[in-house]
């Protein structure tokens, strides 16, 4: 798959930008603050929907504008599809693929995988659990659409199980009122669980292979899917019950999948707790490129590589070997500040397929 044109209108600091990429690798170069992660923002919206950098929608609107709206070609099996996101500042938004309005974003998950290695990525290594978990239900959702589905079922029931709970807090409401969503709750909460066990199951299983394929010798890197209890229905039932007073107390429910961790070892020992930063940095690269390994397995489409800033983060070596890893027929966007890693890394820009875009940084006023 790839992307062929892109076209932006007031978003992020791009009044107007139209850019038509190859179907190699894309360098996207310029100074400091000239829109190129904004770029990658754009098409990571079409791939699931929001931007990696913010969960709020308007922040990707230009100051002082009424409006955004961008648009994607992009193309599937030699078939063209346009994509067009339009979002007004008072939150209406509007999606098209090929002209015919769709119900939401959702129905964009998946359709237009991308692989993003960015800064800002960096947290899945770093953060706390529900950074892991939400990098996991992501992509188990690209890759699955009845993982989405129980997903979002699960997600809807804990919420109002949570309403609830305040509820009762609250003396506005009684017990009862809590255990009527119990049965939904266990049933959807216990399908997400072997779902994601099995996902879960495929993803280590790349993981390993990209182990032995780039990490350096020696290097040891697995993840350990961490559940809060037991996952069968009984235990999942037991354990809601126990913790019934305590979440009363709190109004949130506290044992469920949505509480899983993953956690990631290197070199035997909790990355989190015991990882440098170039070790951080190569689980990242590791982990994403588990990600694209599974997307492909799992779809059959292969998703468009986007690299954030790649030779400013990784040392020569390390970028050397992502961009070995990059197989033929993968259409890549990296961005960069300046054309000199390119050369070092002998990426010929006028080999067919290959780009360069330079972007300038608009004049302040
Ligand atoms: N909603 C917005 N409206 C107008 N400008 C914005 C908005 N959001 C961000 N910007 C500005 O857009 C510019 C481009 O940001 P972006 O992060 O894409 O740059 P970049 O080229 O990736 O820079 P760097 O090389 O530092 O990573 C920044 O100056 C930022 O302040
Ligand atoms: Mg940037």
């Amino acid at each position: 798959m790839s992307i062929k044109e892109l076209d932006l209108i007031s978003f992020r600091n791009h009044k107007h930008l139209q850019l038509a990429f190859g179907k190699g690798i894309n360098v996207i170069w310029g100074e400091n603050g000239s829109g190129k992660t904004a770029v990658l923002e754009a098409i990571h919206t079409f791939s699931i929907g929001r931007s990696f950098r913010t969960s709020r929608f308007r922040d990707l609107l230009k100051d002082g504008e009424e409006f955004f709206r961008v648009t994607g070609v992009f193309v599937h099996d030699n078939q063209e599809q346009i994509i067009q996101v339009n979002q007004t500042k008072d939150g209406r938004r509007r999606i098209l693929v090929n002209g015919m309005p769709i119900s939401g974003l959702k129905e964009l998950i998946g359709k237009n995988p991308v692989v993003l290695l960015s800064p800002e990525e960096q947290d899945i290594t770093k953060g706390n659990p529900s950074v892991r978990r939400a990098f996991f239900d992501r992509l188990f959702s690209v890759v699955s659409q009845p993982f989405l589905q129980v997903l979002s079922d699960y997600t809807r029931t804990l919420k109002q199980r949570n309403a609830a709970l305040c509820l009762v807090r609250d003396n506005r409401s009684n017990i009862k009122s809590v255990k009527a969503w119990e049965d939904i709750l266990v049933d959807n909460g216990t399908k997400v669980w072997s779902q994601r066990e099995h996902l879960f199951g495929q993803f280590t299983d790349h993981l390993r292979r990209t182990v032995i394929d780039y990490a350096e010798d020696g290097v040891e890197v697995t993840c350990i899917h961490e559940k809060t209890q037991h996952s069968n229905p009984d235990q999942f039932r037991k354990a809601l019950a126990a913790n019934l007073q305590q979440d009363i107390h709190l109004g949130r429910t506290t044992v469920g999948p949505h509480r899983d961790n993953y956690k990631l070892v290197f070199q035997g020992k909790d990355l989190r707790l015991f990882g440098s930063q170039g070790e951080h940095k190569l689980t990242l690269v590791l982990l994403k490129l588990a990600e694209f390994r599974l997307i492909h397995k799992e779809t059959g489409i292969l998703p468009i590589l986007l690299l954030d800033d790649l030779f400013a983060k990784l040392d020569y070596q390390r970028s050397e070997n992502v961009l070995s890893l990059i197989e033929k027929d993968v259409q890549t966007v990296v961005t960069t500040t300046d054309l000199v890693p390119i050369e070092q890394h002998r990426i010929d820009l006028k080999q067919n397929g290959n780009k360069s875009i330079y972007l300038e940084r608009p004049c302040r006023v």
